[in-house]
């Protein structure tokens, strides 16, 4: 079975006293993941160390960085590097964001070399693609995504795109608590597979995750997480409440 995933992504949300309280309290849990189950955390940079020395102890748990820079060193203030992110073991980075292109000017051709960046130095991208609600009002979002994957993505070889996850969140749907249908989403997801398949072929399309995000909580996880296609999810608002983590944890294949 390919990777199936959960993936916190906290954004700018918690102090480090409330971020080591939540990762506490959810592994407290004690829930034991399968081989192929991972449980991720994108956590704000100061609490990467913390952050990575609870989460490595268990295994298939990680923590990941929110973003890195597409640039490998040098004078550029305020950015941190993938290099930095794996000094310090670091082997998952979202990138692309739609709150990343909308409020930091980032686009397709700046993601495709982050994403370099992190397969150079073997860490995981997270790729999040998505549409807004306008081009989904205009039946636009398959060519939308198709648009974002060629762009960003489709450059790269069957080795190393095997190494991408790629989450699909619609914008629509983050923190807005409407989320996408089951069957919306695995429409998508369906979609990016074949756009996938048509590219590097049926092995690889089945091998690479494809999270959905956009208001996924406790109570829907198990429905999304049931469709096919759909290999976990990319989880903001309800991944800071540890129970309600938790039980999207429990909800993976
Ligand atoms: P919400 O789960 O709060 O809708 O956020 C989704 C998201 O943006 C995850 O990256």
């Amino acid at each position: 079975m390919r990777k199936q995933i959960a993936a916190a992504n906290w954004k700018m949300n918690l102090t480090y006293q409330q971020g080591e309280a939540l990762l506490d309290a959810i592994l407290k849990e004690n829930i034991q993941l399968a081989d192929h189950q991972h449980a991720v955390f994108a956590v704000p940079f100061p609490y990467l160390i913390m952050a990575q020395t609870k989460l490595s102890a268990r295994k298939n748990y990680a923590a990941a960085a929110q973003n890195c820079s597409d640039q490998p060193a040098g004078a550029y203030t305020g950015e941190v590097s993938a290099e930095m992110l794996r000094s310090i073991n670091i082997n998952y980075c979202v990138l692309g964001h739609s709150e990343r292109r909308e409020y930091f000017s980032e686009h397709n051709q700046s993601l495709a070399v982050k994403t370099e960046r992190c397969l150079e130095l073997g860490i995981t991208p997270i790729f999040c693609c998505g549409e807004s609600l306008s081009i989904r009002e205009v039946d636009a979002q398959e060519s939308f995504v198709e648009a974002q994957l060629k762009e960003s993505l489709f450059h790269f070889s069957n080795d190393e795109i095997s190494k991408i996850v790629i989450a699909y969140e619609p914008i629509w749907a983050i923190g807005t608590g409407k989320t996408a249908t089951a069957e919306q989403a695995q429409e998508m997801h369906a979609c990016i597979r074949r756009l996938l398949k048509g590219k590097y072929g049926q092995q690889v399309a089945d091998s690479i995750p494809i999270l959905y995000g956009g208001s996924v909580k406790a109570g829907n996880a198990k429905e999304l997480f049931g469709s096919p296609d759909v290999d976990g999810g990319l989880v903001g608002g309800a991944s800071l409440v540890a129970a309600d983590f938790i039980k999207i944890i429990q909800a993976l294949k």
